[in-house]
């Protein structure tokens, strides 16, 4: 009798198992019920009516078009409540396929984190990945299924407005924290409450645009294209992406949008990446003012046989794809490819089984409230602050300084203190942000005296706030200058050819100078800035970016010590605009100008090669010495790995963290090589007077490049290493040898 029960369990288990569908299984079972207008309603995404991220395309009437199930996604509408509300009338279609809710999730949600690039300053993989947790699962509880985040875009150019929602300059740091934001963004798997899919974006090489300006072409080699722009997509894929995003630009004629190299070739087939791409805002139609396509139609073409999945925003495959389809234009199985791509995301989320799963008025409140994210939000915001200059040790302050004064038109404001890509949160308090007044404020005690002036405006040429400045300034014993550019002159669209301080602030700079008191100067952007008087005449500047949320708070934690900073430039700050494209990892060309020697060299007549601040760079209120540089061996063979240990010590008198950076250069290869790279790092905290011993391992594939025809290998040569506090502060040196 038992064996029969047992084997009664067995059978229905069995039956069972093979009873369960396969994801694949489903999505081909409803594809086969699908008409060919809903079907290409699945590759149709329109933007919602809570914030407009871009120009604006369609006029249609969306609530009944879902309702025909001519929708596949909105982007732009936030909140449980209207999430919901959408979601209804997708329920009421024929065949009640959801809708997926897409945001520009980018630096956090209601909690708001420093800009991407500020945070890229921190090197901290785990507080990138952090920030992108929290960011997940607060938006996750409001309904949203999908961040357009993260931008992976490497840039070496700062008049670019974007790179502030970018890693950098570097591939190799950008190709981590790609790879730490993914897994911060779509947590355990895909389908959990607290994640969301994650979309790398702009594919491909969209921080190239010409002369810095945002949406223009790119020109660049097959090489340059796979070695510096490419692997920062690629480590997005290894970390399990659910979508991609095309970009604006064309690449070498070919729009993005339309690019099947790009697409299919490289995505799709060589990466064998298994989620779908969605099109940026309106890219497939701006194929028409790119003179590509002749009109929406012939765009629509391109652009879904070159693999773009989804039509953000052009109306193009909502007007043309079942005439091109009709007419032999399209295949069906490209259609079908397409849909299914988009259908397998939707079932991975389990919107199938629940719909409204993710939009939740209980979960939203409650993770917009939760103490742990504003903490979070706090510490990072701390670690991604970069201490340029102390040369007198101003900093850190005493909490006992008598009067303060705190100048600047940064310094009141709070909404600007959130950055470029902060979300209306409408019906949500989204006011929650700690200006760098309010941060002073409850760092110190009440003996000491708080005096504000605001100086000047951002971009004023009006010097009437001058006197109120020095008066307040006279009157203390420390001065707090807040400046910079507005937070709203980095971001998209807002390249400037101009990166210099804005208005007059360094003039009250200056004047504030003369009253010789101790000056700290902040300094608030989205970029790289150009402050050349600044730099050389004053002792104390911290780089500050936009900070989110907790900027007051954060910031007052560095300048009084409670947060020794740590964090490393992750762009090159050029001297002049003239030396835009800079970064640190050139090639050497034929006439190196060494120690700025300029005679028949590579160089500017009116200005060094150098940048102002380079990658890599940002002090401690601590000192660190490097020694003991070892070599598991002087020679490798491609199938060995080198071990590199060194020790750190802390020789100052405060606990810090230092980043300590590890850089090859390949001296002699069948392509030119760069001077250095970045091929590793380590982010170390130690108490004062402590050592650490560090161990890095160099294999074959940080040895590789990408040589005259494409291939990813690794050549025999000598290599030189290097390890150091920055790009330009590298402490120890060796050399090995790669041998046959
Ligand atoms: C255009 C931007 O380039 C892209 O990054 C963003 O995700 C979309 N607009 C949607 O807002």
């Amino acid at each position: 009798m038992r064996n029969l029960l047992a084997a009664l369990f067995l059978t229905t288990t069995i039956l069972g198992y093979a009873q369960q569908k396969t994801i694949d299984q489903k999505v081909d079972e409803l594809l086969q019920k699908m008409t060919l207008e809903e079907k290409i309603g699945q590759l149709n995404q329109y933007t919602g009516d809570n914030t407009v991220t871009g120009p604006l395309t369609i006029n249609a009437n969306k609530q009944q078009e879902i309702k025909e199930g001519k929708i596949g996604s909105m982007l732009n509408v936030i909140g449980w409540k209207y999430t919901r509300q959408y979601q209804e009338l997708a329920m009421q279609s024929r065949l009640k396929i959801p809708l997926l809710f897409g945001l520009d999730v980018i630096h956090g949600y209601k909690t708001t984190f420093p800009l991407p690039l500020a945070e890229a300053a921190s090197w901290d993989l785990n507080a990138m990945e952090l920030s992108a947790r929290i960011a997940a699962t607060e938006a996750a509880a409001s309904g949203i299924h999908w961040t357009f985040a993260p931008m992976v875009d490497i840039s070496r150019d700062p008049r670019w407005g974007r790179v502030m929602e970018g890693a950098g300059e570097d591939t190799y740091l950008g190709s981590r924290i790609a790879y730490a934001r993914v897994k911060g963004f779509q947590g355990n798997k895909l389908g959990d409450l607290n994640s969301v899919m994650a979309c790398a974006k702009h594919f491909a090489a969209y921080g190239a645009a010409v002369g810095g300006r945002d949406y223009n072409s790119v020109d660049m080699s097959d090489r340059m294209l796979w070695e510096t722009y490419l692997p920062p997509f690629k480590a997005t894929v290894d970390a399990g992406v659910a979508t991609f995003m095309n970009s604006f630009n064309d690449i070498n004629g070919i729009p993005a949008t339309a690019n099947k190299y790009i697409q299919r070739d490289i995505l799709k087939g060589k990466w064998n990446f298994q989620g779908f791409v969605v099109s940026d805002w309106g890219s497939i139609g701006e194929m028409i003012a790119h003179g590509y396509c002749k009109d929406g139609k012939e765009a629509a073409e391109k652009a879904v046989l070159a693999g773009s999945d989804m039509d953000m925003e052009s109306n193009a495959y909502r007007n043309h794809l079942a005439q091109l389809v009709n007419e032999n234009k399209v295949p069906l199985s490209i259609v079908d490819e397409a849909v299914k791509r988009i259908l397998r995301k939707k079932f991975e989320l389990g919107l199938f089984d629940d719909p409204y799963k993710f939009c939740s008025k209980e979960r939203q409140d409650k993770a917009l409230s939760n103490p742990e994210h504003t903490k979070a939000a706090r510490e990072v915001a701390a670690k991604s602050i970069v201490l340029l200059k102390n040369e007198k040790n101003i900093l850190p302050l005493s909490k006992e300084t008598k009067t303060i004064a705190f100048i600047g038109p940064m310094v009141k404001p709070k909404r600007i203190n959130h950055g470029f890509w902060a979300i209306d949160l409408k019906d949500i308090d989204s006011t929650y942000i700690v200006s760098q007044w309010e941060g002073l404020q409850n760092k110190v005690g009440k003996k000491t005296k708080l005096l504000y002036a605001k100086g000047c405006g951002i971009l004023d040429t009006d010097k009437s706030g001058f006197k109120e400045a020095i008066e307040v300034a006279n009157q203390a014993d420390v001065v707090i200058l807040s400046i910079g550019e507005r937070f709203d002159m980095s971001g998209e669209a807002k390249s400037r050819s101009n990166i210099h301080l804005p208005g007059v602030q360094e003039d009250l700079i200056k004047e504030l100078q003369k009253t010789g008191k101790p000056i700290v100067i902040l300094i608030n952007a989205g970029r790289p800035l150009i402050f050349n008087w600044t730099a050389d005449n004053m002792p104390t500047i911290v780089y500050t970016w936009w900070l989110g949320s907790e900027a007051g708070n954060a910031i007052a934690d560095v300048l009084f010590g409670d947060y020794n900073p740590s964090g490393k430039l992750p762009m090159s700050f050029p001297r002049e605009e003239g030396q835009i494209p800079i970064y640190y990892n050139h090639f050497s060309t034929g006439r190196p100008s060494i120690n700025e020697d300029k005679v028949y060299k590579s160089a500017y007549i009116d200005l060094p090669n150098s940048p102002k601040f380079p990658f890599g760079y940002g002090l401690s209120y601590t000192t660190f010495k490097y020694g003991d540089l070892k070599l598991s061996k002087t020679k490798i063979s491609s199938n060995e790995t080198l071990e590199v240990s060194m020790t750190i010590t802390n020789t100052g008198k405060f606990a810090g963290e230092e980043v300590v950076q590890l850089y090859l250069q390949d001296k002699f290869g069948s392509v030119v090589r760069p001077i250095m790279e970045l091929k590793d790092f380590q982010k170390i905290k130690l108490e004062a007077g402590e050592s650490k011993t560090l161990t890095f391992s160099i294999d074959n594939e940080k040895l590789s490049f990408y040589n005259q025809v494409l291939e990813f290998k690794s050549e025999p040569g000598e290599f030189n290493l290097m390890i150091g506090s920055s790009s330009a502060d590298i402490r120890l040196n060796s050399t090995f040898e790669l041998i046959p």
